[in-house]
Formats: structure tokens, C-alpha cells, sequence
């Protein structure tokens, strides 16, 4: 566990907060694993369905990866740890099954972009400014950013950002369709409260089903979760009580089938 990262389950709604606001909140991989427990105890926890992320302060929401970190590790350690971890822990918050809300309160640069990016809404200030500097400092947004960023904001806009390393504002962030929504800094958190809370009103199967229909044509996982529903609907087929009335009564052929 991490001094720096917060969390709690309050109802329905569980809220993962980065603490470290004396380095902007920048990612070391101690945040990194924290947050990868976390996020699978909201996987398991079926009472939670919203999460949100956010940070202390109104800053910085995340600068990314902690630079000092990443920089004194080997080739290989960057590949085998660094990268791997920021990446799993970005696939398993997308891979939720409840909806994720980022709250963007300040700066969100890099790896803090990845990670906004990996939630499904994302809510920013009037200061709020994103960006991928990575090419300032001779990488490349190295968790998933490319390819998610990609099917945001589309190919054109996506190399403008990370070829200029430019931090643009909230406004044409939310105008590219990065930002769902731009507030006031001091009404933020009240608008993540009303949405997660509208969220967890309604029938939790219904918002989750249409969460991975909305993602099935972009995400990795949308396999497992077609899967799922898949598997859940025709359980309760009239075909599928054939098929296991058949194989109760040690029956070898099919039964017949209507496909109802
Ligand atoms: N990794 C490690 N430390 C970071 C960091 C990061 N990604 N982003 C900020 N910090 C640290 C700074 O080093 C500084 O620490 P210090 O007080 O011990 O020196 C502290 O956070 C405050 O940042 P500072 O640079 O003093 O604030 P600023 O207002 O002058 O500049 C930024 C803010 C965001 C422009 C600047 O911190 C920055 O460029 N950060 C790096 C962003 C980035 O490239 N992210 C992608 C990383 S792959």
C-alpha cells in the first residue's frame, strides 16, 4: 500500500485519491500497485458501481509518471516494471465493469492523461490544462496513450499533442471531446457527487451492459464482456432448459431447439 493513495467506499460509490500534491501528484510504482489492489477490490466489491478518481488539492489532478523514478531504472526494469504496471493498472480500470469518473481538478499531463483517459467520463475546471509532454523529454506516452488518445480525439489531434508537447486548456480539451464537461473549480466536486450518485440510482445491470456495448468495438476486453452477457441471456433460454433437461436425463442426442 501507498502513503499516497487514498481510498474509500461510501455506498454505492468508491473514490480512489491521489496524495501527493508535493510532487503534483506524480506516479511512482508504489502509487502504481496501490492503486491496482484498489481497483480490483472494486472489481470484486459488487455493491460498488461507480468509481471515482481524483486527487487532493486543485493543482494538479496527475503529472504523469514520477520522471526521477523512471529514470534511474535499466531498459529492462522499464520494461518489465514500469511500463507493465502502469499498463495493467490502466487495462483494469477500463476493463471495470461500472462506470469510472475522473475528476480533473488541475493538471493532468502524461501518465495523469493516460489515467483520466482510462475512466469512462471525465469532468474538468475552468484551470484544468492536459497534455503529453513526453516527446519534451525523449519518450513516448508509454501507457496506452497513443491508441486510447487515438480513439478519443482521433489520429490528426492526437499527433498534434504529443508531436508539440503543448498543455492546452479545458475549454479546447472539452472541444476535441477529451473533457465531458468543464466547471468551476469551487463546483466540481459537487458535480462528481450528483453524477456518480444519478449513476448509482439506476439499474446497475443496465448502465454496465451499456458500458461494454459502448466499448465493444474499442477495447481489448470487449470479448470477455460480450461474453458475459452473452452468456448470461442464454442461460435462461428455453433452448438452454432443453439442453440441460437433455443432459440430466443422460439423453445423448440434442433435444430439439426453437431458438426462443
Ligand atoms: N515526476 C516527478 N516529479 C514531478 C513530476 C513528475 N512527472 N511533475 C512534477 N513533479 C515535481 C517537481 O519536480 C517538483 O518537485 P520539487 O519541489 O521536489 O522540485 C514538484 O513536483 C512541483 O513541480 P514544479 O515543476 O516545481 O512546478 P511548476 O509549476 O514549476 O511546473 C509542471 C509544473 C507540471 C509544468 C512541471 O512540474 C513539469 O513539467 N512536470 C513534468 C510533467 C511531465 O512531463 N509529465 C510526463 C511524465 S512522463
Amino acid at each position: 500500500m501507498s502513503e499516497h493513495i487514498n481510498f474509500r467506499v461510501d455506498g454505492h460509490v468508491a473514490e480512489l485519491t491521489l496524495n501527493r500534491p508535493d510532487k503534483l501528484h506524480a506516479l511512482n510504482v508504489d502509487m502504481l500497485h496501490a492503486m491496482t489492489e484498489h481497483v480490483q477490490e472494486v472489481d470484486r466489491n459488487h455493491e460498488v458501481r461507480v468509481l471515482v478518481i481524483t486527487s487532493t488539492g486543485d493543482r494538479s489532478f496527475c503529472c504523469g509518471a514520477d520522471i526521477i523514478e523512471w529514470a534511474a531504472m535499466s531498459p529492462v526494469e522499464m520494461w518489465r516494471v514500469w511500463i507493465k504496471t502502469g499498463s495493467s493498472l490502466m487495462n483494469s480500470i477500463r476493463a471495470l465493469a461500472i462506470p469510472v469518473i475522473a475528476s480533473m481538478n488541475g493538471l493532468a499531463l502524461g501518465g495523469g492523461l493516460e489515467l483520466a483517459l482510462a475512466a469512462d467520463i471525465r469532468i474538468a475546471t475552468t484551470t484544468t490544462r492536459v497534455g503529453m509532454p513526453e516527446a519534451k523529454l525523449g519518450i513516448i506516452p508509454g501507457w496506452g496513450g497513443t491508441q486510447v488518445l487515438k480513439q478519443v480525439i482521433g489520429p490528426s489531434r492526437t499527433k498534434q499533442l504529443i508531436f508539440t508537447g503543448e498543455i492546452i486548456p479545458a475549454a479546447k480539451a472539452g472541444s476535441w471531446g477529451l473533457i465531458n464537461e468543464v466547471v468551476e473549480p469551487e463546483e466540481i466536486e459537487q458535480r462528481i457527487a450528483s453524477m456518480a450518485e444519478a449513476i448509482a440510482a439506476n439499474a446497475p445491470i443496465a448502465v454496465q451492459a451499456t458500458k461494454a456495448l459502448v466499448d465493444a468495438e474499442s477495447s481489448r476486453h470487449d470479448g470477455p464482456h460480450l461474453e458475459g452477457i452473452a452468456g448470461a441471456l442464454t442461460q435462461f433460454t428455453e433452448d438452454a432448459s432443453a439442453g440441460v433437461e437433455a443432459f440430466k436425463n443422460k439423453q445423448r442426442t440434442n433435444p430439439a431447439f426453437h431458438g426462443r
